[in-house]
């Protein structure tokens, strides 16, 4: 159905997010049908600027040049300064009815244009919805993530904020929560009685590149973990809801981001890489990457086990990581089951049983595999490895998405379930404090780009008698 028409008022409207990104979301939503012809996109920027430049601007990623031309129309430009009181009283003037007020700026401007936009009386919502858009970072530790919530939540109330993590787009990871509660054969093994370990990676062949202003002040751990790592983890541990409604799935999430036990630093292993190649191209060190610091102690990796304490994963570790300039760009999440109680077979080619695995890959390659042991034919009993593979791809058309349809038609309609509540957010932050902390001393170890990233992540998993689930 189509969603409510509603101006999108895009703070930051020049900036790389909104041509990547919310434009050509934008554009799909449109083309599928889902936009009403009245919603419109106001952007604004400090520079000189009007109409057409932004279209042009926003056009750039966008694919369907025809569709687009029909669009274009709608795009509007507003001239402004994010901090001065002047652009709130013309914003004022030109809105009325629905808005959403996306906030595609520096973090820094997240908590000033929301004190402006609610002192202006932009976020009443006596003759249409208000909402605001948030992207992450959210915060930079526990204090400023709770200091940005306090000033959030002083202006607009907490069913009207959309605090983005654009992971809970993908298309894979909303089939976490139907891979679990669609197939009761899967849910039945999903605890600590069958489960020995869980392993959540996040690997990018890709490194820092030009985002080294941004890298190097956030580092592997805030980029990647409190927030996207997190949800993934969220989504794997959390309780059945009593239903699908946004308050009921986020409150169980919440309580599983509130059950992680602050990471100890003896349980995390930070890495930096080193000059050389990754993802087929050479890649400099990282000290050695323009607006980095030739001192910075910023990782670019960061490994560490995690207890969940509740009923179901009690005892069941999970092991999340994340790098830069590895050897594949690798998204998955693998549930390695117990072994069986008892070794039957006496297959002396291989004495023990490989342990059934799941993989929920996110990407590339969406799909879902299950390592399992089958006979070998033959007169012997003799076992061997195979997989159920189910991959996305060949069962549906994937199209081209940004990942943001979803999160924009949903701020649209009013469904807050993909989006991150306060408390998630402010728990994601506390269960890291302990590393942020430990980080501001010491130094990453070295790892050679196009591998698995530091030895110490090996030896953090060894310690257990475990491995991880190779990168490719
Ligand atoms: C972003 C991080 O939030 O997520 C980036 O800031 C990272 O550093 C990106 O590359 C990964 O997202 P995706 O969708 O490419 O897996």
């Amino acid at each position: 159905p189509r969603a409510p028409a509603a101006t999108i008022v895009i703070f930051g409207a020049m900036g790389d997010l909104a041509r990547r990104l919310l434009a050509p979301a934008l554009l799909n939503l449109e083309k599928a049908g889902l936009l009403d012809a009245d919603t419109s996109i106001l952007g604004i920027s400090h520079g000189e600027g009007d109409d057409a430049r932004l279209a042009e601007h926003l056009s750039a990623m966008v694919e369907d040049k025809a569709a687009w031309q029909g669009f274009a129309g709608r795009i509007h430009y507003l001239r402004g300064d994010f901090a001065e009181d002047g652009l709130y009283a013309a914003l004022k003037e030109r809105l009325s009815g629905n808005a959403v007020f996306y906030l595609a700026t520096a973090p820094s401007f997240f908590a000033p244009v929301a004190e402006r936009l609610g002192k202006a009386g932009l976020l009443g919502e006596a003759d249409g919805f208000r909402r605001v858009v948030i992207e992450k970072p959210f915060g930079t530790d526990l204090a400023s993530a709770q200091a940005l919530n306090r000033c959030v939540l002083a202006h607009a109330s907490e069913a009207q904020i959309y605090r983005i993590d654009h992971f809970l787009g993908k298309e894979t990871v909303q089939n976490i929560a139907v891979a679990r509660f669609g197939n009761p054969l899967i849910e039945a093994v999903w605890n600590s009685r069958y489960v020995d370990h869980v392993e959540i990676t996040a690997a990018e062949s890709v490194a820092v590149g030009t985002r080294g202003k941004f890298y190097d002040e956030t580092g592997a751990l805030r980029d990647m973990v409190p927030n996207h790592l997190f949800q993934l983890l969220a989504l794997v541990g959390m309780e059945p809801p009593n239903s699908f409604d946004a308050e009921a799935v986020r409150s169980e999430k919440a309580k599983v981001i509130a059950a992680v036990r602050p990471i100890a630093p003896e349980d995390a292993v930070r890495g930096r890489y080193l000059g050389g190649e990754a993802g087929g191209e050479a890649v400099p060190a990282y000290r050695d990457t323009a607006d980095v610091a030739a001192d910075s102690r910023t990782e670019t990796y960061v490994a560490m086990k995690v207890a969940v304490e509740t009923w179901r994963w009690h005892g069941v570790p999970f092991y999340l990581r994340t790098g830069k300039a590895l050897a594949a760009r690798d998204t998955e999440i693998v549930l390695t089951f117990r072994e069986a109680p008892l070794t039957l077979f006496r297959d002396t080619a291989a004495p023990t049983l490989p342990p059934n695995r799941l993989v929920l890959q996110i990407q590339p390659d969406e799909g879902i595999h299950l390592d399992m042991a089958v006979k070998k034919p033959g007169p012997l009993i003799e076992t061997a490895p195979a997989t159920l593979d189910f991959a996305y791809g060949e069962h549906f058309e994937l199209g081209h998405r940004t990942g943001y349809e979803t999160l924009l038609y949903d701020v649209l309609i009013g469904d807050q379930s993909l989006f991150q509540r306060a408390d998630q957010i402010e728990g994601g932050w506390r269960a890291v404090q302990p590393l942020l902390d430990a980080f501001r001393t010491g130094e990453p170890e070295d790892y050679a780009p196009g591998g698995t990233g530091p030895a110490s992540a090996d030896a953090l998993l060894a310690r257990d008698g475990r491995t991880w689930n190779p990168i490719a």
